[in-house]
This record gives C-alpha cells, structure tokens and sequence, in this order.
C-alpha cells in the first residue's frame, strides 16, 4: 500500500490512473479505523479498480470545546486495516497542507446544515463541507462511500456534490452496529464500562418509534413519545434530539405519508452519540398499493 502525504502527489497518481481508464474510489476518513470503516473499505473494494482511503482529523470540523485534541489517531492500526482490506493508496495530508497560510474559502451547505447537527456544532458542516471538497480535489475520485450513521452528512454531501457539479459518484452504506445496536463510532472509545451498557437505548428508542410507524401510526407525536418513552428508561441519557423528519430534506415532519427519517443524537456523560432510522410507512409498500 501505498502512503502519500502530499496532496499533489495524490491527484497526480490519480488522474494518471483515470487516464488509463482504471476507477478510483475513495473512502474519506478520520482515522480511528473500527469495524464500520472496514465495511466500506470492503464495499468501496469492490466497485472501482484503485481504492483510496484518507486519514486526516479535521480542525475546522470540530467546535472550540469539541474533542479534536484527544480525538483518538491509532495511526499503525489504522494503516494496518487498510493494507489487510486491499487499499492501494493511504492518503494522509498535514494541516499545513490542508490548510496553508493564506487559506479562506468555505464551502456552505446552508439549509442541510441548518437543523439538528448543525443546530448542536455551529461550524461543524461547513467544515464538513469545505475538507471534502478540498479532499475530492486532491484524490479525484469517480467514487466516494459515507456511512450512513452520519446522516445528515451523507445528505450534506449529495447535495454538495450536485449543486457544484463535482462529478464524483456518492454511495451510502447501511450503518454498521455493535450487537446489541449500538452503531460503530470512532468515539465509542471514550464510553466508561457504564456508558457503554446503556448506550444502545438511543438505537432502541429509534427501533420503538419505527415499530410504531410501521403499525400504521402517522401522528407524529405517538412517534415521538414511543421514542421518548424507550430513551427514558435510561436517566443517564440526556436527549440533544429525538425527530421523525424528512429523510430528503431533513426537515420535521408533521405527519408521516410516505418515509420517515428517525433521527437521534444523546449524550451520555460528555459522550455525544447519534443515529437514526429510515422506516417506511405501511401504505407505501407497493405490494399495498396494487392490492
Ligand atoms: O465522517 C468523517 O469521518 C468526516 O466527517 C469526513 C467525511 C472524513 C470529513 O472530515
């Protein structure tokens, strides 16, 4: 495998293999590689020729009480996965090269980044948005996957992507879960033994609420407190947002008519967790419809 730092030796490598014909994919990461990471390595592995994964722990992505400092970086692990998983190139910029003495553009994705993760971290999407940008630039992929547990990231970064013509192919992938449901986070790490036996009631109260849709519930608030009610059983558990919106916009629903997006983020002592649900309403199904 391949270790570049520079981001001009990455896009040279790149556009000589495009210009071969050979596909790039890309898999943006910040390291702290776990089992969630590894699944869309494997899924990236298997839709383009040449497989990029990035590793840099974004500073303007994270707030000025936020944990960049302690953010975990098992480099040696991190590129011990990627090897064992095929990856061809291990991208690894500095911050100086990310972001020289002269930097100021931004990129903003203003009504994506609106509600619920960017109500709770101000600055965090357009940092989101402008390092993957500037990381789409340098790896010129055809092809970049996004988990799915950062919902409103990946819906965050189609709309980039489109809006600015970018030409890079987004994929999602299923969140990867712990098996009791917790869903695979770099920061699950820092969840004390305690923390870590409740930390699932934010998945299982997405589950409550899902079970509730898919009985034909569509009143919003009967969603909200099965969601409620599963996530207070746990008192430790402090409730940042427990929604069921539009799984396009992201924006609350006020009845659910076709899908709904359940979508949670809690903090349990100084950990913050997020996820969510896609469930679709039982009149949709097709098989329904047709009778
Ligand atoms: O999801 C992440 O790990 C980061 O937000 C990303 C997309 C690599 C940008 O820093």
């Amino acid at each position: 495998m391949k270790i570049v730092h520079s981001p001009q030796v990455m896009t040279a490598w790149s556009l000589r293999l495009r210009r071969e014909g050979v596909t790039v994919g890309f898999v943006p990461t910040m390291g702290a590689l776990h089992d969630g990471h590894r699944a869309l390595i494997r899924a990236a592995r298997l839709q383009c020729d040449a497989l990029v994964v990035s590793i840099f722990v974004n500073p303007t992505q994270f707030g000025p009480t936020e944990d960049l400092a302690k953010y975990p970086r098992p480099l040696a692990n991190d590129r011990r996965l990627c090897r064992a998983e095929g990856v061809d190139l291990c991208f690894e910029p500095s911050v100086a090269a990310m972001y020289p003495e002269g930097f100021q553009t931004t990129v903003a994705v203003p009504a994506i980044a609106r509600r619920w993760e960017g109500a709770a971290r101000p600055q965090h999407f357009a940092g989101v948005a402008t390092v993957v940008t500037k990381l789409f630039g340098m790896v010129r992929p055809d092809i970049a996957l996004f988990g799915q547990k950062d919902y409103q990231q990946a819906a965050l970064i189609r709309r980039l992507v489109n809006d600015l013509n970018m030409g890079v192919a987004i994929i999602v992938h299923p969140t990867v879960r712990e098996k009791d449901g917790l869903a695979m986070s770099s920061r699950n790490v820092y969840l004390s033994p305690e923390q870590r036996t409740i930390a699932a009631t934010l998945y299982k109260s997405l589950q409550a609420g899902a079970e509730v849709i898919r009985k034909g519930t569509t009143d919003i608030q009967a969603i909200q407190l099965a969601m409620a009610t599963m996530i207070e059983q746990e008192p430790a558990v402090t409730v940042d947002y427990l929604v069921a919106c539009d799984p396009l916009t992201l924006d609350p629903l006020s009845s659910v008519t076709s899908r709904a997006l359940l979508l949670g983020a809690v903090r349990l002592g100084s950990v913050r967790l997020i996820d969510n649900l896609v469930v679709a309403a039982p009149r949709t199904r097709i098989s329904q419809r047709c009778g």
